[in-house]
């Protein structure tokens, strides 16, 4: 399994956010590299607890964000997020009766999800925000 790396590709150009992508990113990386160690119940349990939690830390902080900025495009970026919310938490349940095919594709979804997320989703209202900025 390759580890993958954030790159200026999927910059957002709003600091706080990049660097929350920057940690999702490396706790992702972090499950990968326990799952190839052999310790799957740590990256199991890692998941579980801690990438989860933050991963909806990150998604309520672009939703206040997006709000305090007025985003227009709130609502439809909002709801790409709860679709993802209601996946996840379909996951966990399986992910913790001890179902390793679940717990991997979850760990792949979630690495994907957040990559095409970015780049479709997250890069707009950091243009919006930085257009914003630059005209005012
Ligand atoms: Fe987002
Ligand atoms: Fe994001």
């Amino acid at each position: 399994m390759t580890l993958i790396e954030w790159s200026e590709k999927l910059a957002v150009g709003v600091g706080e956010m990049d660097s929350q992508h920057k940690k999702l990113i490396d706790m992702i990386n972090k499950v990968h590299e326990l799952i190839e160690q052999g310790k799957g119940e740590e990256a199991r349990e890692f998941f579980i607890n801690e990438i989860t939690r933050y991963l909806e830390e990150h998604l309520k902080a672009e939703e206040e964000f997006m709000k305090s900025i007025n985003y227009p495009e709130f609502e439809r970026h909002k709801q790409a997020h709860d679709n993802f919310r209601k996946v996840m938490s379909e996951f966990i349940p399986k992910i913790k009766e001890g179902d390793c095919k679940e717990f991997r594709s979850a760990v792949a979804l979630s690495w994907s999800w957040l990559y095409s997320h970015i780049l479709k989703f997250d890069k707009r209202y950091g243009e919006f925000y930085n257009k914003r900025n630059a005209s005012s």
